[in-house]
């Protein structure tokens, strides 16, 4: 283990994922170089509270997106470290956070693999490794650097964006049987008037309690978002009545 560790914090790959992670998160990395997965990773794309995104290739030299969870926050790193760090209960902390950040990944490869198979316009899924995720990368059309999400690059045909979406929505909930859970501008992105679903980590399937409240926020936020744009005259009760019939 110890000539494994070594040999990662050899490799170049650690010039590129820095500090920020903890060893079983690059064991996690490492497993998925040795089975192929992926090749190499490159910079940062995304820097988050929750998860930090990447861009690598694979063997064929396609774009992935590596999506990491973040196991400690950096604030929970500097900030409260020094308080817990000789305290018995910490390892008790740390392997519940281990636990939650690794749950919360398997369940967005999860969904998204759902979404991704009825149909539904999401980064394809690739694989997955404790709290690191692997998909498709969505450019902007040159190598490398992400699609803009629509919050920052609006569509340019907003009616036909938003039924394109909604119509998206309504193959998760229909086919799929899930819900995004945390749509919005922020998790959409803009690929040449294209529209992809990201960030599937909420979603849930129709089985939960909250599963139809979850969409109608869903909806409402897309509503309001698409009402900026100009379609002033949506209906909520009409667009509910699309998707949910
Ligand atoms: N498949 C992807 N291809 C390219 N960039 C991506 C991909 N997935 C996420 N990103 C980039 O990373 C950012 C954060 O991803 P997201 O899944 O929304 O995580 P978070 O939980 O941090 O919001 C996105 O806004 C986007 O810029
Ligand atoms: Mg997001």
């Amino acid at each position: 283990v110890v000539k494994k560790f070594k040999k990662i914090k050899d490799s170049e790959l650690m010039e590129t994922v820095e500090e920020v992670f903890d060893y079983r998160t690059l064991m996690a990395l490492y497993k998925l170089i040795n089975k192929g997965i992926i090749e190499r990773v490159h910079g940062v794309v995304a820097a988050g509270k929750e998860a930090r995104v990447y861009w690598g290739e694979d063997r064929e030299g396609r774009d992935l997106a590596i999506k990491i969870f973040l196991v400690q926050t950096r604030e929970f790193r500097r900030g409260m470290l020094k308080y817990i760090e000789g305290d018995p209960r910490f390892s008790l902390i740390k392997r519940d956070r281990r636990y939650m950040v690794n749950t919360w990944c398997s369940k967005e490869f999860k969904n998204l693999s759902v979404a991704y198979k009825v149909g539904v316009k999401v980064p394809k899924p690739i694989a997955f490794k404790e709290n690191v995720l692997v998909m498709e990368f969505i450019d902007c059309g040159e190598k490398g650097k992400p699609a803009p999400l629509i919050k920052d690059v609006p569509p340019s045909d907003p009616i036909r964006a938003f039924y394109r979406i909604l119509e998206n929505i309504k193959i998760a909930f229909r086919r799929g049987r899930i819900v995004h859970a945390d749509l919005s501008e922020y998790n959409i992105m803009n690929r040449n008037e294209e529209f992809y679903i990201i960030d599937w980590g909420s979603a849930v399937s129709l089985d939960h309690p909250e599963a139809l409240n979850f969409l109608r926020r869903d909806l409402r936020n897309l509503i309001n978002y698409f009402r900026g744009l100009g379609l002033r005259d949506l209906s909520y009760e009409e667009v509910e009545e699309y998707v949910i019939g």
